[in-house]
Parts: C-alpha cells; sequence; structure tokens
C-alpha cells in the first residue's frame, strides 16, 4: 500500500507569508489579527501563545495596539477605524488579493461596476467589496443566469470582473461566458490563486488515482471543503479530517494507493500528525510492513517549520520502503533548504502586484521581487518580462529567516548573465550590438544588454575630428576589445566591426573588378586633383578631368564628401592597388552634343567667355567654345581690341566658319546673313548658354 502527499498539500505562499508576518510581529510584543489569521483553529491557538490575539471588529482593538491585516484582506472602513483609533497596521493581506483590491477600485474609478464572482460572505469577498461603494457578487452560475436576465445592470453598462482567489476554475468559467455572452462592454480578470488552481488539480489528479483520498483542513476553510467535493466527485471514498484525532481509517482491504491533500490553511505540523497517525494504523493492519516503522522514525525528525513535501516523502518511503528512501532524502533536503545571498534559484512566478512578484521556490521561504529589481528599463512593464505560471530564474538578494522570507532580484541575475555575455564576447571575439547612448568628451558610451560599453572616438570609426553626435541614438555592431569587471569598465571598437567588414568587401572587389563595370560608390575624400571613391572596401580615383566634361579647377565645384555617386573603371592594377575611376558619362560628352546640331555655317547666338588681344572666346554649349578673331568682329570699322566693341557676358551672333580636326572652331560676327531669331527662341537659346563662364585654352589661332 502507498501513501502519496499531493505537492502543493498545506499553506500557500500568502498564507505562510502572513503568519511569517504575524509571528515576527509578535516578537516585538503582543498584537491583534483582525479576524483569525487563517481558517485554522488549532494554528491560531498557537499563535495565541505566542501572543498573536485575534479582535473580531476595529473597535475591540486597544487604541495604540499594533493590528496585523490578514491574508484575505480587509474592507477600507475597518482600516480606517483602526487607524482612527490610533492602532499600528500591519498589512498582510496576500499580494494576490491585494491586486483584486487594485483592480475594482480602478473600476470605480474608471465608472466600471465591479463584479466579484465568489462566496459572499467569504472574509476575501467582504474585503474585495469594502474597496469600493458599490459592487456586485454573483455566487455561482445560476445566480450569475438569474442576475443577467434581470436586467438591473443595462447590457451596455461596462462591468469589470473578478474572482475570489480560491473558486474552483470550471465554475468560473462559466460565470464568465454568461457575462461575456451579454455584457459587451466588460473587462475579465481570471485572479483565481495559480496555488488554489495547482491544488485543485493536483488533488483531482491524485483522486483518479487513489482508492482513498484524505483532505486535511479546518472546517471553517471554504478551500477545504471545495477540496474536498472536488476529490469526491473522482475519488468514491473521501475522509474530511481536521486533526490526527479524528482519523478513522475505513476497511483498507482493497485500497492500494491513499492519496492525501490538504486545504491552504493547514499547517506543516497538522499535516505530518495526520500522517504519523495514518501510517501507524496502516503499520497495525499490516505489521509485516517494516519500511512503515522505518519511515515513521524518519517523520519524527520532520522539524515542524518542514513543508508538506517533506511528509509525502516520509509516507511515500514508509509506502514503498528501501528504494524510495534516496528520493526521500532529496525531497526533505529541498524542503528545509536554506538559501543563501547570491545563490541562483529557480521559481514559478506566482503572482505580479502592484510592487512586487511573488516566486514559490518550492522551499519553506517566500520568495517576491521588489519591482525595482525585475529590471532597469522603464519602458518596461512587469507583464512584458514575466507571466504567472511561467518559471524564472533570479538572484537571493537577502534571506529573512524570522519572516520566512527571500528577496530576489531578476535584474541582477540579468546582469550577471550580462557580464557572462560580454566577457565571452571579447574571448571568442564575437561582434556584439549596442544601443549609442550619449556621447561624452573621449567618445560614446553604447548600452549592450544593459552594460555600459565605452567606445573611444578612435575607434567609432569616423573620421578624424568629426563630431560624434550623428551616432548617439543610433544601433552600432561593435567588437569588446576590454573588460574589466571588477572597474566595471568595458571598451569596443565599432571601428574594428568595420575594418572586418571593409576587408571583406575588398577582397570581393577585387576578385571581380573589370574596365567598364559601374559601381555605386561614396565620396570618401576630395584632393586638388580628383576625388577619392569607395567602390565597396576599396577606394579608386577620380580624376579632376574625368568629374566634368567641363573645365573645373576644384573637384569640390561637382562633389563633396558623403555624396553618393555612379562612377565606373577606367583602368586599375592589382598588384598597386590602385584603381582610376570615371564620372562624365560619354553621352554628355559636349563635342558630341555639338556636332549632332551644329556644323560649318551654322549661325547663332553665343555667350562672350573671355576677351583676350587677337579675339573674343564664346561659349557654343557649356564645355564647348569657339574663337571669334578680332578681324571677325566688325566690318563698320577697323578695331585693335576687342574689348572696344565686346564684354564678357554679352550675347552676339555668329556664324561657325571652320571646325578643325583638332576641335577648334572659329567663329564669325562679320559673316553673318540671317538676323537673330524672334526674341522667344533667342531666349530659349540664351537660356541653354548661361551655364559656362571658364576660360578656353588660349592659344591664338591663326588669323583667318
Ligand atoms: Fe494563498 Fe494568496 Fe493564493 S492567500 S491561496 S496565495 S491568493
Amino acid at each position: 500500500m502507498r501513501l502519496i502527499l499531493a505537492e502543493s498539500a498545506g499553506f500557500c505562499y500568502g498564507v505562510r507569508r502572513a503568519i511569517a508576518i504575524a509571528e515576527r510581529e509578535a516578537a516585538q510584543g503582543p498584537c491583534f489579527t483582525l479576524g483569525p489569521l487563517i481558517h485554522n483553529a488549532r494554528e491560531v491557538g498557537r499563535l495565541e501563545k505566542l501572543g498573536i490575539r485575534t479582535v473580531s471588529a476595529p473597535e475591540e482593538a486597544p487604541p495604540g495596539s499594533t493590528v496585523i491585516l490578514r491574508s484575505h484582506g480587509t474592507p477600507r472602513e475597518d482600516v480606517a477605524a483602526l487607524e482612527k483609533r490610533g492602532c499600528r497596521v500591519v498589512d498582510a493581506t496576500c499580494p494576490n488579493v491585494a491586486r483584486i483590491h487594485g483592480l475594482v477600485r480602478e473600476a470605480e474609478a474608471e465608472g466600471r461596476l465591479p463584479v466579484v464572482i465568489g462566496e459572499r460572505e467569504h472574509p476575501e469577498v467582504r474585503g474585495i467589496c469594502g474597496q469600493v461603494e458599490r459592487c456586485v457578487v454573483l455566487q455561482d452560475p445560476a445566480e450569475t443566469d438569474a442576475w443577467t436576465k434581470k436586467r438591473e445592470i443595462l447590457p451596455d453598462m461596462p462591468i469589470t470582473v473578478v474572482h475570489q482567489t480560491t473558486l474552483i476554475e470550471k465554475n468560473a468559467k462559466k460565470c464568465d461566458e454568461i457575462l461575456k455572452k451579454e455584457y459587451t462592454n466588460l473587462k475579465l480578470f481570471d485572479t483565481i490563486c495559480g496555488a488554489t488552481s495547482k491544488r485543485q488539480m493536483e488533488a483531482v489528479q491524485l483522486a483518479d488515482r487513489c482508492e482513498l483520498m484524505v483532505v486535511i483542513g479546518d472546517r471553517s476553510s471554504a478551500n477545504t471543503a471545495r477540496l474536498a467535493r472536488l476529490c469526491a466527485e473522482h475519488c468514491g471514498r473521501v475522509l474530511a479530517v481536521q486533526s490526527a484525532g479524528e482519523l478513522r481509517l475505513p476497511d483498507l482491504t482493497d485500497v492500494h494507493l491513499i492519496g492525501v491533500t490538504a486545504g491552504a490553511s493547514a499547517p506543516a505540523w497538522i499535516i505530518k500528525e495526520v500522517c504519523n497517525k495514518m501510517t501507524e494504523e496502516i503499520k497495525s493492519m499490516d505489521p509485516i510492513e517494516t519500511a512503515v516503522e522505518a519511515a515513521a522514525e524518519a517523520a519524527a525528525e520532520v522539524v515542524e517549520e518542514a513543508a508538506p513535501q517533506a511528509v509525502e516523502a516520509v509516507q511515500e518511503a514508509a509506502a514503498e520502503a528501501v528504494p524510495e528512501e534516496e528520493s526521500f532524502d532529496e525531497m526533505l533536503e529541498k524542503s528545509i533548504k536554506t538559501l543563501h545571498t547570491g545563490e541562483k534559484v529557480s521559481g514559478i512566478v506566482q503572482s505580479i502586484g502592484a510592487t512586487e512578484v511573488t516566486v514559490d521556490l518550492g522551499t519553506k521561504h517566500s520568495g517576491y521581487i521588489p519591482m525595482s529589481e525585475l529590471t532597469d528599463d522603464p519602458e518596461l512593464k512587469p507583464e512584458d518580462i514575466v507571466q504567472v505560471g511561467a518559471e524564472i530564474e533570479t538572484y537571493v538578494m537577502r534571506v529573512n529567516d524570522v519572516e520566512g522570507t527571500v528577496m530576489l532580484s531578476k535584474k541582477r541575475l540579468d546582469t550577471v548573465k550580462n557580464w557572462e555575455f560580454i566577457e565571452n564576447a571579447k574571448e571568442e571575439k564575437t561582434v556584439v550590438e549596442g544601443l549609442i547612448t550619449e556621447e561624452n568628451k573621449g567618445g560614446v558610451v553604447a548600452n549592450v544588454k544593459g552594460i555600459r560599453v565605452f567606445i573611444p572616438a578612435s575607434q567609432t570609426g569616423l573620421p578624424k575630428e568629426s563630431p560624434m553626435t550623428p551616432l548617439v541614438k543610433t544601433r552600432q555592431q561593435m567588437r569588446i576589445t576590454e573588460v574589466n569587471h571588477a572597474r566595471r569598465r568595458v571598451v569596443g571598437s565599432i571601428r574594428a566591426v568595420q575594418y572586418e567588414a571593409r576587408k571583406a568587401a575588398a577582397e570581393a572587389t577585387w576578385a571581380e573588378i573589370e574596365v567598364g563595370k559601374k559601381y555605386l560608390g561614396t565620396v570618401k575624400s576630395l584632393t586638388s586633383y580628383g576625388a577619392f571613391v569607395d567602390i565597396g572596401g576599396v577606394d579608386g580615383m577620380v580624376h579632376v578631368s574625368e568629374l566634368s566634361w567641363k573645365r573645373i579647377r576644384n573637384p569640390q565645384e561637382v562633389v563633396k564628401v558623403g555624396d553618393q555617386i555612379e562612377v565606373y573603371v577606367i583602368s586599375f592594377d592589382k598588384e598597386a592597388k590602385k584603381i582610376s575611376l570615371g564620372y562624365k558619362l560619354a553621352s554628355e560628352n559636349p563635342w558630341t552634343l555639338f556636332t549632332e546640331r551644329y556644323a560649318e555655317g551654322s549661325e547663332l547666338d553665343v555667350k562672350v567667355v573671355k576677351l583676350m588681344s587677337f579675339g573674343a572666346f564664346a561659349e557654343i554649349l557649356p564645355g564647348v567654345d569657339g574663337l571669334i578673331h578680332v578681324s571677325q568682329i566688325t566690318r563698320e570699322r577697323r578695331i585693335g581690341k576687342p574689348d572696344e566693341v565686346l564684354s564678357e557676358g554679352q550675347i552676339v551672333r555668329v556664324k561657325i566658319t571652320k571646325i578643325s580636326e583638332d576641335r577648334k572652331i572659329s567663329l564669325s560676327m562679320t559673316a553673318v546673313e540671317q538676323p537673330a531669331p524672334a526674341p522667344a527662341a533667342a531666349e530659349d537659346e540664351a537660356e541653354e548658354l548661361v551655364y559656362s563662364t571658364d576660360a578656353p585654352a588660349a592659344e591664338a589661332p591663326a588669323e583667318e
């Protein structure tokens, strides 16, 4: 025969916490609880011996005394009454219940009607309703159905629905469904406590397997009564007992497996008493069961505070004898395990409250993470980081054995992990990404997984002396070059990543380069003789003469640093690592344009761009000039110098008299036969001529 005690049997986190708070207060002097601290008369009796007495109303509390609010929560008016009497109020409300208080208060503030699914007379429900002026309580699906049909509240009235923490989940769901159908404007919060649903689920699973279920708990405890009802739905024989004294085992002839569970207010010492008694009775029925004896002895050694799991282990050991002993030791050790600051522990998120996240560590301690220890990221909400029911790894900050609490930190553990990440990144030379958060005198600072990484100006990848501000608020890839954990100093380099990327790109460029190939490049720097353009890890040079068809004195007239331009390869030398690039396009060659448009004999308007002693240079097209010899300027009189008649910028009518093979163009004003075109047309042509004022090569042609 085997005895199995459900893992979640006994005190829940909220009750354990409330008792720890009460014991701490009692250590300072006598104190009171408003209503019994938990639904267990024997445990309340034990607390009384420690100096913790129960008052049933605020007016019974002596003025100035310390009054503890129990885990079920307390109506606002009772708290106000206690404060009015000058009492020191110590709040031991379970954080899960406190969250519901917040939800109903928020609903009221938003003009919504709070609806509580739960037992009207249960102290928790009274405490919830006592947070607001108006509140509706619906006890079960039938009552919910009747209420919606009565139409006291119109379907378009906004309502907020919460659950008593210890409700049976399937009943709560039925009520939710009815309300969802009728009220479209509804906000629904599933506030059933994870510890409760886990306890109920385990009890059902155990009841399905066992021929007998024993449910331990006070008869005044609603959640124990519910547990017994649930077990009865799945197991033919259920014994509900408050103490070992009440235990009367039936005939166990056909019984192979006995399941034991206990309500949230059953202390470990009562569970242990009951289990010991059962062990004794089983032993008396089957004296040959030697393992029972061994286990009973072990049970006697279980410390009072040990969690129920220890008792389960004892009883399982009793039933299964020697092979289970190892598991028993492990479980016992786990249950009474002492936590240490700096330790890494895992647990299950129980609730997310306004000020803390509670974590079940599976030990006698109650774990909590203050909000400040959850994350440093102000953008994140707790729900973005943790989920109720999910496993979480944390770092132990402080252990309070008196209160039975452990302060945990997720942030610290993340920091530890992040330092490991940074150290590995340095060792393994991996590239990491971070957000540049600020600029300072020597460089910029990046945030990589919450760790500050300093990037010296020389490692930013920016040209020397250029401003670093544009980097701020950008994400950058970098290598970690130095880590000093003790001094919390980390140095990174963006340049190292860029260098490697550039090296790889350069190899690819050299492998594929060919004359005529086009690249979209970036102008990196300018000199008086040309522009250096990055075409993918390699810089090529565009000579000034290849930048424009016009005559330019400086590359700046055409491009500037940072411009993206399309260039083509004129020539390259892989050995010398030199690439000559072109920027001006053949299709825009002004000589080609000129020969397409004009021939000898054409008459046109030109702009005088330079006056020399032997004649005047005039622009025909941007980049194409012709010469009007001094003898070809006027017929009317003989002139010594062109500036006697012409001035720079003047538009004159000329005839093309000669186009030589070496691209010299002779123009004549005196040979013009046709008058200038009509003004509109002339204006159009003049517009085309507005661009160039550059002087052509000053070589005087022979006089014609
Ligand atoms: Fe216990 Fe709090 Fe849940 S008192 S049952 S942990 S709501």
